[in-house]
């Protein structure tokens, strides 16, 4: 017996959707996924569709699908009030000349009608764009412009942050507080839904790499079939749940798992608006009742560092915890065993794959500081750098065998950079490096590149660099991600400066409020450190990221702290 199966966690006994790994992995196949949507009797699909209007046509439109709390406010919306006003924003958009395969954004905070505008655009068979809301103009500007989007759906605040005059393909501009009031010519139901087929534009979410600008990956409406399988057995929700994600939509978690899996499922979804304050969050799983939460593993190391705020509230109702996005560190399932008396059941997978590929299942037995096994219907591989499969045990390129449903279509507009994540024969390669042991778990072991991962944010260094870079006192960057006993990873930025300018605290505090105002809060470096040389390849004197993070870990004692 391995160290790992010693420490392993045994599942609590429970009536769990999918209550045999082994068994379910024999027999599942994708095309099982379908079942029960309505796609089985027609061969036509429509995520939205599947997502809420279903419902209401099988006699569950009373049912409360959504609560937001937002400081005191408090909204409820049944599946019926969510399919009307859906439909409503749908119209709009249609009246403003979307078609089907156009880009639409969504640039709003976490609030409801952030999910109603991407529900409405998918109706009608346009792609959904839906942005973090913590983006400033340039972030907003090159992921619009990347793959020319038409319309953009936000609020008067935010508006403040868009460009448009630097977007030439965005005509219209749609303010969320005037959507509802709008007028629209009456038309029956069924010329609403455009029913599209599985290959059709679904969502196109914006990502970092370790090169280049953020990409577009865009995924195909076959995606629903994974996250509908996935909500099923491994956020094992029904209709009797109550549901919360803790991600916004602009993030691929937000999307897949604080919308589309839930409501496939049927489940009522929480939504809260706001900051980050933990015993808020504690006083919203008493107040909501809810059941299952899926979060990630820094909020739940600020949630730990709060000590034991947790026992002034009634958290009986939580009966299963999730995590994703960066590595799930023993402690905190620890932490959670102890002072919640839950296991946390990691879960890996990544923008480009669309939903769960690596999963620790309720019914099953977690071994702290592995991701877990294979969700049924996927396959994983260790390679070499050859491509060959390594045996358990050594660390080599996480990899998963294609296809799948919830893969991505395609990187928009840059067919190159889509074809290196193919480059072994029938192999999606994941740049993680991980080892498998012989019980086929999973633990993560790094990137193979210079992605950042902050708070499970992917933030690509390049992206910063060259912002650090448009500073006037800044004559050249180095970003990499240093490693945080809190966030995982931090931004950390090194800079060589221009003829005149010294590295003074001000100037330092004036360069990181220049990347915040015009990129992002969670992209601008947390530390800044003034060098005299980067260190770069002696060929063609690229800038060496990886003897900068040599360095910070050597430091830390550790990749991941
Ligand atoms: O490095 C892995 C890390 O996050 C990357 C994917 O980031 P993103 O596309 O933003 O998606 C995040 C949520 C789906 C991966 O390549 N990552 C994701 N989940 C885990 C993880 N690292 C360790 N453990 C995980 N469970």
């Amino acid at each position: 017996m391995s160290k790992s199966e010693i420490n392993a966690i045994a599942p609590v006994p429970g009536n769990y959707q999918l209550s045999d790994y082994e068994q379910t992995k024999a027999f599942f196949t994708w095309n099982d996924a379908a079942k029960e949507l309505r796609y089985q009797k027609t061969g036509k699909l429509n995520a939205a569709y599947e997502t809420i209007d279903r419902h209401v046509e099988e006699g569950y439109g009373d049912k409360i699908a959504l609560h937001y709390v937002n400081g005191d406010e408090r909204v409820s919306y049944t599946f019926h009030e969510l399919k009307l006003k859906t439909d409503h924003y749908a119209r709009i958009l249609k009246e403003n000349g979307v078609k089907k395969g156009d880009r639409v954004f969504v640039f709003l905070p976490k609030n409801p009608e952030c999910y109603l505008s991407i529900l409405a655009i998918i109706k009608i068979g346009a792609i959904a764009g839906p942005l973090f809301e913590a983006f400033m103009a340039d972030a907003v500007k090159d992921r619009i412009n990347d793959c020319s989007g038409t319309v953009l759906i936000t609020n008067r605040d935010l508006v403040q942050r868009v460009p448009q005059e630097e977007i030439p393909s965005l005509h219209t501009i749609l303010l969320s507080e005037d959507i509802e009031a709008l007028p629209v010519k009456q038309e029956p139901n069924d010329a609403l839904v455009e029913w599209v087929g599985e290959e059709d534009g679904l969502i196109i979410h914006y990502t970092s790499g370790s090169t280049g600008k953020p990409k577009g990956v865009l995924h195909a409406h076959r995606a629903v079939f994974h996250h509908y399988q996935s909500g099923k057995w491994v956020l094992d929700v029904n209709d009797e749940d109550v549901y919360w994600c803790t991600s916004h939509p602009g993030w691929v978690t937000g999307s897949v798992y604080g919308l589309f899996a839930p409501w496939l499922n049927r489940a009522t979804i929480v939504i809260q608006g706001g900051r980050f304050k933990a015993e808020d969050w504690y006083k919203l799983i008493e107040e909501l009742k809810i059941t299952v939460w899926y979060s990630a593993p820094t909020a739940f190391r600020m949630l730990m560092s709060n000590g034991d705020a947790h026992k002034k509230y009634n958290l009986s109702s939580l009966r299963h915890v999730l995590s994703v996005g960066e590595p799930l560190n023993p402690e905190v399932i620890t932490w959670a065993l102890r002072n919640l008396n839950l296991r946390i059941h990691d879960t890996w997978w990544m923008t480009e794959t669309g939903g769960h590929l690596i999963v620790n299942l309720p019914s099953e037995p977690i071994k702290p500081g592995s991701m877990g096994r294979p969700f049924p219907g996927i396959a994983v591989g260790i390679l070499d750098e050859e491509g060959n499969e390594l045996p358990p045990g050594q660390i080599g390129q996480l990899a998963v065998r294609t296809p799948w449903p919830g893969l991505m279509k395609e990187i928009w507009g840059n067919q190159d950079k889509y074809k290196e994540y193919f480059k072994y024969d029938g192999w999606y390669i994941s740049g993680d490096l991980a080892r498998m042991d012989e019980d086929g778990y999973v633990f993560f072991q790094g990137r193979s590149d210079d992605m950042i991962n902050s708070s499970g944010e992917r933030i690509g260094p390049f992206e910063v660099e060259s912002k650090l870079i448009e500073h006037p006192a800044v004559a050249e960057a180095g970003v990499i991600g240093k490693p945080d006993s809190l966030r995982g990873e931090v931004v950390k930025a090194f800079i060589t400066l221009r003829k005149g300018y010294a590295g003074t605290e001000s100037l330092l505090e004036e360069i990181r409020q220049f990347v915040r105002k015009h990129l992002s809060a969670h992209a601008a470096p947390r530390e800044i450190e003034v060098v005299e040389e980067l260190p770069k390849t002696k060929i063609s004197g690229k800038i060496l990221r990886r003897k900068l993070k040599e360095r910070e870990v050597e430091k830390a004692g550790s990749l991941y702290v």
